[in-house]
């Protein structure tokens, strides 16, 4: 069997640890893949994906939400949208699973280095950036000014709100959060602004010629902040974008997530702006 386990095709076996909710569809899941598994996982950069089985229902792309453990357990923030994540959120601990990857290109943290970065998420788009701001956070002197915006529909929906404030309260980083609309019930039961995430750019003073942007969101929003960032002085090469694709084999051989002449699996998912320009159907 051992001669499998160098195929990226093969899932190395996986259990599932534990899972926490953090919204009403959505849980964190702590997953425990085989020893064997531990050094291809070590070279995880935050950005990339694993492909993750759930037996008798199929596979998935996810965006690991933080750097593997010592114990090389991973965590994985999976929204339930349809027929593998439903199956996944029914498991209980202990149930067997599959993981393939890491696999794809993740954030280039090396051009980065030395710079301010600016993470901006989206509803579900805080998952694949929480694993970028635990890498900038742990490696603080290696980068400039941090800041992090986050925007939901509303504050139920916020992932992680309590751990985001818990570090930015650290100082290594600035936080704006904001949600789309607040029911009245919840009024001055939350510390963000009421409104749309371009709207925390716009009073936003940084130093756009030095900056690297994060994003991760819902497309929309995407062309809406790139836009926006464009405008502020931020050159389209420092502009970074988590696209989704549908995958299968996540590993450039099906064609199945093709953008333009790019594959989404291997050329991304994270890609610079520059690049996705001249690709109407890329954002
Ligand atoms: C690189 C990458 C990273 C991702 N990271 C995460 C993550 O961290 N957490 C998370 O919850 N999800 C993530 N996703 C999305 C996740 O892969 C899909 O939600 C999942 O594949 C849906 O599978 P399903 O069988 O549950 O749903 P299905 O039954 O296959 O589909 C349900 C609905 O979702 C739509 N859909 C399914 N997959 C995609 C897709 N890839 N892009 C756009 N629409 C889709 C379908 O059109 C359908 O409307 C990521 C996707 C990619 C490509
Ligand atoms: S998922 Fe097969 S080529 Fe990208």
């Amino acid at each position: 069997m051992r001669e499998h386990r160098h195929s990226p095709h093969v899932p190395y076996a996986a259990q599932l640890i534990d899972r926490r909710d953090l919204s009403e569809d959505t849980s964190l899941f702590r997953i425990a893949p085989e020893a064997s598994a531990l050094a291809e996982l070590a070279s995880f950069v935050p950005g990339q994906f694993v492909q993750l089985s759930v037996p008798g229902a199929g596979e998935v792309p996810i965006s690991p939400a933080d750097l593997p453990a010592a114990d090389g357990t991973l965590e994985l923030c999976v929204r339930r949208v349809g027929h593998v994540t439903e199956l996944l959120h029914k498991l209980k601990p202990g149930a067997r699973l599959g993981l393939r990857g890491p696999f794809g290109c993740g954030f280039p943290l090396g051009d980065m280095a030395g710079r301010p970065v600016l993470l901006l998420a989206g509803g579900l788009g805080i998952a694949p950036l929480r694993s970028l701001l635990i890498h900038l956070l742990r490696q603080r002197d290696r980068y400039g000014d941090i800041t992090l915006m986050y925007g939901a529909k509303q504050p139920r929906l916020m992932l992680f709100r309590e751990e985001l404030a818990a570090l930015a309260a650290g100082g290594g980083m600035r936080l704006y959060l904001t949600v789309d609309f607040a029911p009245e019930q919840q009024e001055g039961d939350y510390s963000c602004a009421v409104g749309l995430l371009p709207d925390l750019l716009k009073g936003f003073r940084f130093d756009a010629a030095a900056t690297y942007a994060a994003l991760c969101g819902p497309p929309p929003l995407y062309r809406c902040l790139v836009a926006d960032l464009e405008r502020a002085g931020v050159a389209a090469e420092r502009i970074l974008l988590s696209l989704e694709r549908r995958m299968r084999c996540g590993v450039g051989r099906c064609c199945h997530c093709a953008i333009g002449q790019k594959l989404c699996c291997m050329d991304g998912p994270v890609f610079r702006a520059s690049d996705l320009k001249g690709i109407p159907e890329a954002l």
